[in-house]
């Protein structure tokens, strides 16, 4: 990773697939970057709630007894939000807010800069 004016390069153009998002770990502080198709952004990856990796929303779940499987939570592109793969809370990833609760968790300037995406924290 390098470091141009306290943004950090955690990937480039094509890493990381239109509607998901990937976890990254900057000097110990856990983000997770979501692509929306039209933008990159760059959130808190642990939600407020009870701690889930938001980069993981959208991914098949399998539970203990390995009988029931399926997405659980993911990006919606539309409305800009991701929700969590644990109870599916709904992150607006912009703000960082989850509604219902008034909670919010952070949020960090992303940019593409030729082939690179950047995030400062
Ligand atoms: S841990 Fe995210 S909604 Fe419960």
């Amino acid at each position: 990773m390098t470091d141009t004016d306290n943004f950090t390069k955690i990937a480039e153009v094509g890493d990381i697939p239109v509607g998901e998002g990937e976890g990254f770990d900057i000097g110990g502080i856990e983000i997770a970057v979501f692509n929306t198709g039209d933008e990159y952004y760059a959130i808190s990856n642990r939600c407020s709630h009870q701690h889930a990796p938001l980069c993981n929303a959208g991914d098949e779940k399998i539970n203990a007894e390995d009988t029931w499987t399926g997405e659980r939570g993911g990006v919606d592109t539309e409305a800009c939000t991701v929700s969590c793969p644990w109870h599916l809370w709904e992150w607006d990833l912009e703000t960082g807010e989850h509604e219902a609760s008034g909670q919010r968790i952070g949020t960090f300037d992303c940019r593409v800069e030729e082939d690179d995406i950047l995030v400062r924290i």
